[in-house]
């Protein structure tokens, strides 16, 4: 019997978009890596992934409901498996929870299996922007004003470390799909 031939060949890369494989967007709550993740994936006419939404599609809850029946550790073990079981495409643009690049060893897996860019902004900025959007954050619900800054700038010295592990650092002000793509292919 012939045996039958794996995919092994892979296919070749888009001369447009070099196949730059899977680009994971990390960073803090309120970075826009959903936003900015959706315009880059329609840039390289690729696939555009959001784990947030995956993990509610699966769950069949908001990440609130479900942080509030189980708990945020067993939040953490299942976002990583998704991260981990998920069905990639060859090539897309992945949207990442703001806390999932620091547990378990899911930022070293990202930067196995694909490129990881850093949307950095200050806490201030970031504070801004969450103000309106916050109430759908487990994590933020209860702070306000000069709290709620005091508290992000916390817990981005706390993650730090581990966002600053991936592959790009990009400086999240004004930030483009075009900048971002630029910061790939170099
Ligand atoms: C979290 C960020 C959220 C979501 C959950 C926990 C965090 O994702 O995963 O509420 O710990 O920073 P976004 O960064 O997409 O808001």
């Amino acid at each position: 019997m012939m045996k039958k031939e794996i995919s092994s060949k892979k296919r070749a890369p888009d001369a447009k978009n070099k196949g730059l494989g899977l680009i994971f967007l990390i960073g803090f709550m309120g970075s826009g890596k959903t936003t900015l993740g959706r315009k880059l994936a329609s840039r390289l006419g690729y696939m555009f992934m959001d784990l947030d939404h995956i993990f509610e599609a699966q769950e069949g809850m908001t990440i609130g409901e479900y942080f509030a029946k189980y708990g945020e550790d067993a939040f953490r073990k299942l976002e990583s498996e998704v991260l981990k079981n998920n069905p990639y495409p060859e090539n897309a643009v992945i949207a990442t929870g703001g806390g999932l690049p620091c547990f378990f060893d899911n930022v070293e897996w990202m930067n196995a299996h694909g490129k990881t860019v850093y949307i950095k902004l200050a806490p201030k900025t970031l504070a801004d922007r969450l103000q309106n959007e916050k109430d759908e954050r487990p994590l933020l619900r209860e702070r306000h004003g000069e709290a709620l800054v005091q508290f992000i700038a916390e817990k981005l010295e706390e993650r730090e470390p581990f966002y600053n592990k991936a592959n790009i650092i990009a400086n999240g002000l004004s930030l483009t799909a075009e900048r971002v793509e630029e910061l790939l292919n170099r």
